[in-house]
């Protein structure tokens, strides 16, 4: 899947992945330089990083693949001296002029409406949305934490856990969920998962077993298929809310028959970037109150708000009736495998004392992390750093696509490109003609979601690594009507 090579260091390893891996195996800077070196000889010689590419420099790519800086200089150094790359004062390293072989240059880019010929290069970039940007994971921050953490640790700490998760992590989390979410929440109430999805699948048993047992969960019209099927795998139902410029239409909850829960991404609407109105964020809670019902509130991107104060948490309107679902996901990384739910206290209780799946010794780093303020840094960090980036591309569109309409850029680490009727699929084939990996909205409508399926484009701009968004932001500029 493209999704799983699509930032610049993966984008290396794309085209030169069984070089560089090789390279890595054997471990020494030697080993890793002639890795390298290989890869981007056969990059160049292919066609695939086209003459007059500018690479990223030394240090930037060196970041990127957390290797040493002077690994990646002499590799360029080498490919200069053999006439693949040029570089000059100002103008970088490029690949050289004569560098592709004959008869290997990729096809030239075709417009956005002309559809493929034969099947599309495998694309190299990606503006998928759903990832931070990884590069940037505060590595020494992290190891110092773990570090610290695993010396402070009780012997205890080496054993099984309660199924909520470690008293420290627990803590630490209600004081930032109140202070930066405005949520309610209370340490004992707060359950520490692997994932939004494993909190899913507890959230879905649970609905099924509370009293009076839950049939169906009402969700929104857009969103991701593999969360609707965490509660259908439990026999739920998930029938759609409609959605429009105020947000989820959850006014229509009270017509619903045997619906217990509703699931919102109240702050960002994933994917089309609504925040919810007030009225409608308080008109599900009234619903939640007088049926019983249950709100659940996947605050998945709310530290990433650009313009304004970010909205606060629904769950601070009634904890009782509100589950808050938060990940490090967005936040840090996804492969830290980490997210929490702040519950109302009938579900703590139907938790099984079996279900303590998530790494104690991760649990107890992040708490480190969090309490020295160095998750907070970091979020602070990437705000400005993503905001940035949005600025860009926003600038960008309004120069060289001005008739595209961008939405959602209010908030998170993707916004929608609307694009005319019938158009979605002809862009993202150009896109690939570029070399870039994108999704479109209509990858995620609910199948019996009311109304007109809407044509756009999910840009998620967090996802390149820096020396990957300039290509990236060009090949998206190319492939637009
Ligand atoms: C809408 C939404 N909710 C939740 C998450 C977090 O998922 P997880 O914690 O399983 O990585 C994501 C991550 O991409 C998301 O897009």
């Amino acid at each position: 899947m493209t999704d799983s090579w699509a930032n610049f260091r993966a984008e290396v390893g794309a085209d030169l992945h069984l070089d560089l891996a090789a390279a890595r195996g054997g471990g020494t800077g030697a080993g890793l330089r002639t890795g390298l070196r290989d890869a981007l000889r056969e990059a160049a010689r292919t066609g695939r990083l086209a003459p007059g590419t500018r690479l990223p420099s030394s240090r930037t790519l060196a970041a990127d693949l957390g290797i040493a800086r002077n690994t990646v200089a002499d590799a360029y150094a080498e490919l200069v001296a053999e006439g693949w790359l040029t570089a000059r004062q100002g103008s970088g390293t490029r690949i050289a002029e004569r560098a592709t072989a004959p008869g290997r240059r990729p096809a030239p880019p075709q417009g956005p409406r002309r559809p493929a010929a034969r099947p599309a290069a495998r694309p190299v970039l990606s503006l998928f949305p759903g990832a931070p940007e990884l590069s940037s994971f505060p590595r020494a921050e992290w190891l110092k934490a773990y570090r610290k953490a695993l010396n402070a640790a009780p012997y205890e700490a080496f054993g099984y856990s309660d199924p909520r998760g470690r008293p420290e992590l627990r803590t630490v989390l209600a004081e930032y969920l109140a202070r930066a979410r405005g949520v309610h929440a209370d340490p004992e109430r707060i359950v520490v998962r692997s994932g939004y999805v494993h909190a899913l699948g507890f959230l879905a048993g649970a609905l099924r077993r509370r009293a009076p047992a839950t049939r169906a969960v009402a969700v929104e019209s857009y969103g991701l298929s593999f969360h609707r099927d965490c509660f259908r795998a439990a026999g739920l139902r998930t029938p759609p809310l409609g959605l429009d410029e105020l947000g989820s239409r959850t006014d229509e909850l009270n017509g619903m028959g045997g619906v217990g829960a509703v699931l919102l991404t109240a702050a960002h609407q994933f994917p089309t970037g609504v925040v919810l109105h007030p009225e409608r964020r308080a008109a599900a809670v009234d619903w939640a109150r007088r049926t019983g019902a249950l709100v659940l509130e996947d605050d998945y991107d709310g530290e990433f708000r650009y313009d304004r104060q970010p909205v606060g948490a629904l769950q601070g309107l009634d904890p009782d009736r509100v589950v808050y679902l938060g990940t490090a996901s967005k936040s840090l990384a996804p492969g830290l495998r980490m997210s929490w739910a702040v519950l109302p206290a009938e579900l703590v209780d139907l938790l099984s004392p079996f279900d303590n799946t998530t790494s104690t010794l991760e649990q107890l780093a992040l708490a480190e992390f969090i309490a020295s303020g160095a998750y907070d840094r970091h979020v602070r960090a990437m705000r400005l750093r993503y905001r940035r980036r949005r600025d860009e591309l926003v600038a960008a569109l309004a120069e060289r696509a001005p008739d595209v309409r961008v939405s959602g850029i209010a908030a998170g680490l993707h916004v929608i490109l609307e694009l005319p009727p019938g158009t979605e699929q002809s862009v993202i084939r150009a896109a690939h003609w570029q070399g870039l990996a994108l999704e479109g909205l209509s990858a995620y409508r609910h199948p019996e979601a009311p109304g007109e399926g809407r044509d756009g484009l999910m840009v998620g701009y967090a996802r390149p690594t820096d020396s990957a968004w300039a290509p990236t932001l060009e090949a998206l500029l190319r492939s637009l009507p």
